[in-house]
């Protein structure tokens, strides 16, 4: 029996759209047993209908598209889903289920599969780099892609900050907060995001603390797809006043995300408090970055 874990992702992260992610200490456990034949999915009702059933679920899909890459027959299975990633909230939910299915997949059949061959199939798979990538390798991540073949630099750890995840209790479909985006952007606006986008990164690395609310700022996303989030320019406001250094959506939201360096406790309960008063019901959470990213083992069954 083969265990999987897999971290939450933020993708984006202000401006670097499609390109900067990281991965957070929240985490979504596969395990799976190969059988004769038949699939045995188990997961709780309470993820209905966010969670494929049957042989449509993106795990099994995934471990089958893997098997079938490797050139070898897919074994019946029995698969646990245990999903600690809250479900479209733009925290790589989705990317979680396809890096488990690889992982899980190449470990049955002994890891024909190396490093870079999973990072590239699952960068097919899920169409961008910037969730997949921290959920396999951990850290804060950038990412360009070539053709398929995807560049990237990983930092391990950002130890001088925490991040508060803020979850609303309404999903986010990618597809839709995709649609709303222009096709096409002003060399100005390019401008804008290709600055902060390396201004994060840069100041992530260097621990420049003064400069991540400026980095955050965006004119790629962010502006479009906060119209699906009741309470953004309020929950922003809050943080700033709670000391927030710097603050974006998470991925394609609806989740935003604070980066604080200190207070943390303080800053859970004050806007806790403060998204109780919302119609829609929000938590709080305070994690930090993921340094390591999906691993696995074998259990007893
Ligand atoms: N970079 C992608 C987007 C992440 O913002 O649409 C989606 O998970």
């Amino acid at each position: 029996m083969i265990k999987v874990f897999v971290p939450a992702t933020s993708a984006n992260m202000g401006a670097g759209f499609d390109c900067l992610g990281m991965a957070l200490s929240l985490y979504n456990t596969v395990i799976v047993d190969p059988r004769e034949e038949g699939l045995i999915l188990d997961f709780p009702e309470s993820d209905l209908p966010l969670v494929e059933e049957g042989e449509n679920n993106l795990v099994y899909r995934t471990m089958k598209e893997t098997y079938k890459i490797v050139g070898r027959p897919m074994p019946g299975l029995y698969l646990r889903q245990i999903n600690g990633i809250p479900i479209t909230r733009g925290l790589g939910s989705s990317a979680a289920c396809i890096v488990a299915g690889i992982i899980a997949a190449n470990a049955l059949m002994g890891q024909p599969l190396k490093k870079r061959d999973i990072i590239e199939l699952a960068t097919r798979m899920d169409g961008h780099p910037d969730n997949v990538l921290p959920a396999l390798i951990g850290g804060v991540t950038v990412a360009a892609m070539e053709n398929e073949r995807v560049y990237y630099v990983k930092q391990m750890s950002v130890d001088f900050v925490r991040f508060a995840v803020m979850i609303p209790d309404f999903p986010l479909p990618t597809s839709m907060a995709r649609g709303i985006l222009p096709e096409e952007i002003s060399r100005k606006d390019a401008v804008y995001n290709i600055s902060r986008a390396s201004l994060m990164m840069a100041s992530l690395i260097t621990g420049k603390v003064e400069n991540l609310w400026a980095a955050s700022d965006d004119r790629l996303h962010q502006p479009y797809r906060k119209k699906f989030i009741p309470h953004f320019d309020d929950i922003v406001a809050k943080a700033k006043e709670l000391g927030a250094k710097g603050m974006f959506l998470s991925g394609a939201g609806p989740t935003m995300i604070a980066i604080l360096d200190k207070d943390y406790q303080r800053f859970q309960y004050e806007m806790d408090y403060y998204t109780s008063t919302f119609e829609d019901k929000w938590e709080v959470h305070i994690l930090e970055v993921c340094r390591d990213g999906a691993w696995w083992e074998e259990v007893e069954a």
